[in-house]
């Protein structure tokens, strides 16, 4: 197949791009490099530099390849940041993914997974969290994975468009070549800053809030390791090419949790580092304990997770981060 990634050079999609070309599809990468790293696209993808915002430049990619499904992962993706620029997220992550829609729409390609997230449900009723739980994001970033949920679900109706949109929980976790692995910049993520100050980045940690109703005190969230999560974006991928694949939403967790100080203590003993630990106010937004059940995904996904524990995640991003303290490129 030839498989259309948008945002495929960033941590997630660069994952996706390796697994296809692995299977042996031949890759297009959309990319506006804006967050994502040139570095992180594997030969021999092909890549495209434009932005969704621009309807004429995803336009063009359909226009110049025969698309035959889309992975669409470009988005802006910090909580908290949403929550100061609610115009920049709803525009990248809502407008932009109508223009590749339409784009889809206007070329006849009928096949999209999409990457939504765990922060559609905001504030979770009951643990684990199921599908049909009720979405009420506290973010504009869960909004504006929300918004373009609903968006796939008519496109669907009137336009034949048929999705599967993922809903990711805490991804993390580096391909086990080592070439590529989490580069954000500015990391705001536990495991990669945990790493990074178990490499003398950082003096050590802050962990946000020891005093909620958990096991430790500290947050609790459902970690998936990122080449689980590619598995089940192929597995989708699949389900859309069988005869009558009817659109679908599912959770990418492993339905388990670790807490904030488990996570420290299993990096202390993976990296051998005494990493200093300061306990510091809770963060605005966090919900205490996110889990999944992915009971929906591996029934009807046939997902099967291969790399579950937190020893093979901890690990596979060590060894990324040990050969590329600098990130992907280098940067001084
Ligand atoms: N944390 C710290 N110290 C840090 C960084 C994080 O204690 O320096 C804590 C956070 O407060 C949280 C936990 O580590 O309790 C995990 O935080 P992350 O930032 O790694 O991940 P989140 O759970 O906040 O984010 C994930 C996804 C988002 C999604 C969100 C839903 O990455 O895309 O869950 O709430 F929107």
């Amino acid at each position: 197949m030839e498989v259309l990634v948008c945002g495929g050079a960033g941590y997630i999609g660069s994952h996706a791009v390796a697994a296809l070309l692995e299977q042996g599809h031949s890759v297009i990468v959309f990319d506006s490099l804006e967050k994502g790293k040139r570095a992180a696209v594997l030969p021999p993808a092909q890549l495209v530099v434009g932005d969704l915002r621009s309807p004429a430049e995803i336009g063009k990619v359909f226009a110049d390849h025969k698309i035959d499904a889309v992975l669409h992962f470009a988005a802006y993706s910090l909580v908290g940041q949403s929550v100061e620029t609610p115009a920049e997220y709803y525009r990248n992550n809502v407008t932009g993914t109508q223009n590749l829609l339409d784009a889809m729409r206007d070329a006849g390609v009928l096949r999209i997974v999409f990457s939504s997230t765990a922060a559609v449900y905001g504030e979770p009723e009951h643990i684990p969290i199921t599908e049909e739980q009720k979405t009420e994001p506290t973010s504009p970033y869960g909004e504006s994975k929300l918004a373009v949920e609903k968006m796939l679900k008519w496109y669907d109706r009137a336009y034949g468009i048929k999705y599967i949109a993922l809903r990711y929980f805490n991804v993390a976790g580096a391909h086990p070549g080592g070439k590529i692995g989490e580069d954000h910049n500015p990391e705001t993520h536990l495991i990669p800053i945990v790493l990074g100050a178990a490499l003398g980045k950082t003096d050590g940690i802050k962990i946000f809030g020891g005093d909620y109703d958990t096991k430790d005190g500290s947050c609790v969230r459902d970690y998936i390791h990122v080449m689980d999560l590619i598995d089940a974006h192929i597995l989708a991928l699949n389900k859309l090419h069988e005869a009558g694949a009817a659109s679908q939403t599912y959770n990418l967790g492993y339905g388990r949790g670790f807490s904030n100080l488990e996570i420290v203590q299993a990096a202390k003993k993976i990296t051998e580092v005494d990493i200093k630990v300061e306990m510091a106010p809770r963060r605005p937004g966090d919900p205490s304990v996110l889990i999944a059940s992915p009971e929906k995904a591996i029934r009807e996904l046939g997902f099967s997770p291969r790399y579950d524990s937190l020893e093979a995640i901890i690990s596979s991003a060590w060894k990324f981060h040990k050969t590329h303290p600098n990130g992907l490129e280098g940067n001084p």
